[in-house]
């Protein structure tokens, strides 16, 4: 299934879904335009963690991390990346390689060709002020591999 209209307590579940299915870690994109739901879908997934520090949007430092929770959670912002390189100076590829984390990138669209290969990316469009159009999908040679949205086993 390519996409869904979802109200945001769906978005809520299905946050609370990739949260599971990523305990052992992994890689989420987060995209989709300003005031989507991105920091909101990355709240529910820290919460599901049992994450304590308080989530914002790590714009003006590239990545803040959390680690109070039962899994240590590296929050990316993208969103002022002019040149993709620039997130190797900040250490991305440490971040990735820590086993067990789980990595966010907010508009990981912006770094497209640096994210992991097997990233799971999140699509979250505005459709009306109670609902979004979400697709979730991992990319393999450059396609869009959809899953389906509340039986994703995928990871
Ligand atoms: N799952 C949700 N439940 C309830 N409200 C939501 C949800 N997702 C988004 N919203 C509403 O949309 C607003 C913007 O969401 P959020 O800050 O998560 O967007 P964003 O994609 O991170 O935006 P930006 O790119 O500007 O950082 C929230 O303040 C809230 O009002
Ligand atoms: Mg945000």
């Amino acid at each position: 299934m390519k996409s869904q209209i979802l109200t945001f307590d769906e978005i809520d579940r299905l946050a609370v879904k990739v949260a599971e299915n990523m305990k052992k870690g992994g890689c989420i994109g987060l995209i989709g335009d300003l005031g989507a739901g991105k920091t909101t879908f990355t709240k529910k997934i820290c919460k599901y963690y049992g994450i304590e520090e308080n989530i914002k949007s790590p714009t003006f430092t590239y990545v803040i991390g959390y680690t109070s929770g039962s899994v240590n959670v590296y929050h990316f912002d993208a969103y002022r990346i002019i040149n993709p390189e620039e997130i190797y100076e900040i250490g991305f590829e440490d971040y990735v390689g820590e086993d067990g984390s789980v990595i966010i990138v907010e508009w990981a669209n912006n770094i497209s060709d640096e994210m992991p290969e097997d990233t799971v990316y999140i699509e979250i469009e505005h459709n009306d002020e109670n609902t979004r159009k979400v697709s979730i999908y991992k990319l393999k040679n450059g396609e869009k591999e959809y899953a389906d949205i509340f039986h994703n086993n995928n990871n």
